[in-house]
């Protein structure tokens, strides 16, 4: 268990916690993204959040893979890969951030821009430089807070997922230089 603050705490998920993960996450993307499907998100959500995908998640030995605990309630889950690079950025030590998702009841309170403090806290301490990550252009929550944080435009791709509303499909990656 990491102490981020007094009331945030990041704690590892593990093989068995495959099940309150995907409840979890039942009920925060809804809220956040089914406008951006043709099916409210269902397939998403059941594919990403499925056992198999998690467990492989993590067997990945570079990343660490959080439940986010707000006042000892678990709000949100948190995902790092480190080393993975963005082509075509610069060579410098990069880690990406691959998810935050907090509970909507929990939005809103600073908790997200603590958690990205923490991980810039983290990354500079282990010699990296950048911090990157994928944004939805379509929702201005997530695009605004990144924008807030000190987050650059680098690139943009197109989702190719078949139930995606096609004009919410542009993801940009955008960094961060420690
Ligand atoms: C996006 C998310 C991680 C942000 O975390 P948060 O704790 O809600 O955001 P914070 O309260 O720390 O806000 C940080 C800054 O972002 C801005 N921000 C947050 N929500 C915003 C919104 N809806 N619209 C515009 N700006 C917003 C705030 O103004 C704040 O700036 P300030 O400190 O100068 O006031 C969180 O809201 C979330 O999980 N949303 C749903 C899922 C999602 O989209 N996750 C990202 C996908 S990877």
């Amino acid at each position: 268990m990491i102490e981020v603050t007094k009331n945030i705490q990041l704690k590892e998920v593990s093989n068995t916690d495959t099940k309150v993960l995907f409840q979890l996450m039942q009920e925060i993307y809804p809220p956040a993204y089914s406008h951006f499907w043709k099916d409210d998100g269902s397939w998403y959500v059941n594919s990403q959040y499925s056992k198999e995908n998690t467990l492989k998640e993590l067997s990945q030995a570079n990343a660490d893979f959080y439940f986010i605990l707000f006042k000892s309630e678990i709000v949100g889950n948190f995902r790092i890969v480190w080393d993975e690079k963005l082509p075509n950025l610069l060579e410098e030590k990069q880690v990406k951030l691959h998810r935050v998702y907090l509970h909507p009841k929990t939005q809103g309170k600073g908790l997200g821009k603590t958690l990205l403090s923490w991980l810039e806290e983290e990354a500079q301490q282990k010699g990296y430089k950048i911090i990157w990550l994928d944004a939805m252009d379509a929702q201005p929550q997530a695009f605004q807070f990144y924008k807030k944080a000190g987050y650059t435009y680098h690139s943009h791709t197109f989702l190719p997922f078949e139930l995606m509303h096609d004009k919410v499909r542009k993801m940009s990656q955008v960094y961060k230089i420690l």
